[in-house]
C-alpha cells in the first residue's frame, strides 16, 4: 500500500518512520513534512490547512490511506472531503472533530452522555462577565479557551490576578484570535494525568499503550503550558482494571455518542484524563495522536502499523491483533530557548548522528531545516529524542544520553521526563 501522512511535526515524523518500516507499505508521502521527515518520506509542499490542495494531491497520488496528523485539517473537514472522493483516511469527520475543536462542545457532549469530566462554572464570550465571574468562584480555577491554541489556551491558577490577566489576553487582546473569544471556567482537579489513545474503525477499537505528556516548560511542572515537552509510555502505568474502567466509562460512550450524533469516528481518539480518587475524569479530547505521545507510542509498536491503519479505515479492526514491545519508551523534546514564548531559529544543530548511534534511539524532527549537509532549528519544538528499553529507567537514561550529544544555541529541555 501507499500512505500519505498530513502534517509536518515530530508526530508526523514518527508516523512516517513507523509506516516506512511496515512490511505492507511500499511508499510514504508527507505533506508538507519537513526536512527531517524527508529522511523517511517523500515530502510535498502542501500546507495542512489547504484542504483543496490536499484533495488534489490525493487525486494525483492515489494513496491507499491518508493519515491526518494534526487537528486543523480535521476541523476544516479534510476527512469528509477525502471520503466523499473515495479515499480512505485516518481521522474523524468535521462534525466529530468538534470534540477537539470546541471545548464547549466537548463539555456539552460529555454532559449528554454521562462521561465523567470536571464541573464547569460557566462559559463566557464577554470579557467583563468573565472577570466578574472570576471574583466569585473558588480558586484554584482552570481557564480554557474554547478553540484550539496549540496547547497554550489553558491556565490552571490559584491567583485571581493571574486568572484575570489570562482572560484579558484571550478575550481582550485576542492573543489566539477567535479561538480565545469564548472561555470556559472549570473546577481544578488534582491527580495524575494520562493520555489514553485508541485507534477506532468507528465500532471496534484498539488501545495504544498508555502515555503521559509533560506539558509545562520547566522541570517539576513549573512555567507555562506548552504543546508538550516530553512523554513516556510504560506497561506499569495502567492496571488492567483501570484500563477497563476507562474503556467502559469514557471511550465506549464517546465513540457510541459520536456515532449516534454525527458519524462513525474513524481515527485516533485521544482522551486526556485526570486519574482521581473518584475515577478517571476527561480534561480534554483530541481527535488525533498526541505530540509527543505519538513518538513514545510508535517506539513500542511491534506490528505492521500500515496494516493496522488500513484495517481501521476499512472497518475491520476486530481482526487485527497488536503486539507491543519493549516494556517502556521515553521521548525528550528539545526546544528553542524562549518557547512557548518568543525564540530565535536558524541555529545550527550538531550531534544528531552521534545521538542515534546507540541502538533503540531515534530522533524525530519537529521543526528543522536542512542546511550545508546538516540541520538548523526552525521552530519552538525542534527535536524529539526517543528511546525504548526493557524498563522505564533504562529508556529514560538512554534518551537523556542521546539528548546530551545534541547541541544548538539556546537549546532547552526538561531533565525530569519520566522521572516522577
Ligand atoms: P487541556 O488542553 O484541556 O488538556 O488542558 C491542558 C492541561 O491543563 C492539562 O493537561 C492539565 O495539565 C491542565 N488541566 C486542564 N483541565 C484541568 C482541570 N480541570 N484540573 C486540573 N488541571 C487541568
Ligand atoms: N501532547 C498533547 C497534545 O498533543 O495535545
Amino acid at each position: 500500500m501507499k500512505a500519505l501522512v498530513i502534517g509536518g511535526g515530530g508526530r508526523e515524523h514518527a508516523l512516517c518512520w513507523k509506516l516506512k518500516k511496515s512490511p505492507s507499505v511500499e511508499h510514504v508521502w508527507c505533506a508538507p513534512g519537513n526536512d527531517g521527515i524527508a529522511q523517511d518520506a517523500e515530502c510535498l509542499p502542501v500546507p495542512v490547512n489547504d484542504i483543496a490542495g490536499i484533495l488534489a494531491l490525493a487525486r494525483k497520488l492515489r494513496p491507499d490511506i491518508t493519515v491526518v496528523g494534526p487537528e486543523e485539517p480535521l476541523v476544516l473537514g479534510l476527512s469528509d472531503e477525502l471520503s466523499r472522493n473515495g479515499f480512505h483516511s485516518i481521522g474523524p469527520s468535521r462534525a466529530a472533530a468538534q470534540l477537539e475543536g470546541s471545548k464547549v462542545f466537548a463539555k456539552q457532549f460529555m454532559d449528554r452522555h454521562g462521561i465523567p469530566t470536571p464541573r464547569i462554572y460557566g462559559v463566557y464570550d464577554d470579557l467583563a462577565k468573565a472577570e466578574t465571574a472570576l471574583e466569585t468562584i473558588p480558586l484554584p480555577v482552570v481557564i480554557k479557551a474554547d478553540g484550539p491554541c496549540a496547547g497554550k489556551g489553558v491556565l490552571v491558577t490559584g491567583s485571581l490576578l493571574e486568572a484575570q490577566h489570562f482572560v484579558r489576553r484571550l478575550m481582550g487582546q485576542k492573543e489566539f484570535g477567535a479561538a480565545g473569544g469564548t472561555v470556559l471556567l472549570e473546577e481544578a482537579l488534582e491527580g495524575v494525568e494520562l493520555s489514553f489513545i485508541v485507534l477506532s474503525d468507528g465500532q471496534n477499537l484498539m488501545p495504544m499503550v498508555p502515555a503521559r505528556d509533560h506539558k509545562r516548560v520547566f522541570d517539576d511542572d513549573r512555567g507555562p503550558n506548552t504543546g508538550g515537552m516530553g512523554a513516556y509510555s510504560a506497561d506499569g502505568m495502567l492496571s488492567t482494571d483501570l484500563a477497563a474502567e476507562i474503556l467502559e466509562k469514557v471511550v465506549r460512550p464517546t465513540l457510541d455518542g459520536i456515532a449516534r450524533e454525527s458519524s462513525l469516528f474513524v481515527g485516533f481518539l485521544y482522551s486526556g484524563l485526570m486519574l482521581t480518587p473518584k475515577g478517571p475524569q476527561v480534561l480534554e479530547y483530541n481527535c488525533r495522536m498526541g505530540d509527543p505521545e505519538c513518538q513514545a507510542i510508535v517506539a513500542r509498536m511491534d506490528f505492521d502499523f500500515g496494516e493496522a491503519l488500513q484495517a481501521a479505515a476499512q472497518g475491520h479492526l476486530e481482526g487485527f491483533s497488536a503486539h507491543w514491545n519493549p516494556a517502556a519508551s521515553v521521548c525528550v523534546v528539545l526546544t528553542s530557548g524562549g518557547y512557548p514564548g518568543a525564540y530565535h531559529t536558524g541555529k545550527r544543530i550538531s550531534g544528531l548522528h552521534e545521538a542515534e548511534k546507540a541502538g533503540d534511539v531515534v530522533v524525530f524532527h519537529s521543526a528543522t531545516k536542512a542546511a550545508d549537509g546538516s540541520f538548523v532549528t526552525a521552530g519552538g519544538r525542534v527535536l524529539g529524542v526517543t528511546a525504548a528499553a526493557g524498563d522505564l529507567r533504562s529508556a529514560a537514561a538512554r534518551a537523556y544520553a542521546a539528548a546530551g550529544r545534541i547541541r544548538f544555541d539556546d537549546m532547552h529541555y526538561r531533565k525530569d521526563i519520566a522521572y516522577k
